[in-house]
């Protein structure tokens, strides 16, 4: 089992510099077990460790795997430039670990986004030759019509695409509402397709990425939760559940 000195422990969870680490241990701000550390130098297993800062519970982890429930009006960008970014709605401290989006949602979509520091993984969950399914309800300006989900399923050319694009899955919901399963992630891309159709997205959510469905994390519009192993496996399944 690894072993870690406490100040790189708290280091690598993102509340600060090594030194800094080192003055919160020095403080007598960090307990484990109900003991204060005071040594930074305390070797420590870190798998699983659970500790506490400044009366906050954490649990050591050496990767974040977060599912965000994004509200409109937050950006997914880096460097938002006008609507504030999606990582403040985070802890502070997962910024410091370079927590990033993968993918990208619009400033004015809504849903499932999740969000990590863990390269491979968010490389491995972009990449297009997974074929990951992402499901989203359009509500659309005009009604939905058989052609409308027809056009979908067909495909529909955008005017920066070679080929056109095709939804794998496409079905009215209500006069208003579609419910639409992509496999790749072009920008804009339901909104462009649902344009190229001859209708209007007036408002979009992601409503599942591979199997895992927002509506089973129950989070409220803002709320994020850590993902368990069961929900890192239906990220994978090809199969939306
Ligand atoms: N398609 C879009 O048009 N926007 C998104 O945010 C996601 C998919």
């Amino acid at each position: 089992m690894k072993k870690l000195s406490l100040d790189r422990i708290l280091q690598s969870q993102g509340f600060g510099t090594r030194k800094y680490c080192q003055e919160l241990i020095a403080e007598g701000a960090v307990s484990i077990a109900g003991e204060v550390v005071t040594d930074y130098r305390s070797k420590i297993a870190a798998d699983g460790l659970q500790f506490t800062l400044f009366d906050a519970e954490w649990t050591y982890r050496e990767h974040l795997y977060v599912a965000l429930n994004k509200p409109a009006n937050f950006e997914c960008s880096r460097k938002p430039s006008h609507h504030p970014g999606v990582l403040t709605l985070l802890p502070e401290q997962f910024s410091w670990r370079d927590v990033q989006p993968v993918g990208r949602l619009d400033h004015d979509t809504t849903g499932l986004l999740l969000m990590s520091d863990d390269g491979a993984f968010i490389h491995a969950q972009s990449s297009p030759r997974r074929h990951i399914p992402k499901i989203y309800v359009a509500t659309t300006h005009a009604p939905v019509t058989t052609e409308l989900v027809a056009a979908m399923l067909g495909g529909v050319k955008l005017h920066d695409e070679p080929e056109p694009l095709r939804a794998v899955s496409c079905r009215k919901i209500d006069e208003h509402q579609l419910e639409i399963v992509l496999e790749q992630g072009k920008y804009h891309q339901v909104k462009r397709m649902l344009a190229a159709a001859g209708n209007h997205c007036d408002a979009l959510q992601r409503a599942a990425i591979g199997g895992l469905t927002l509506d089973a994390l129950a989070l409220k519009e803002g709320e994020w939760c850590y993902l368990n192993a069961a929900q890192m496996a239906l990220l994978s399944a090809s199969e939306a559940a």
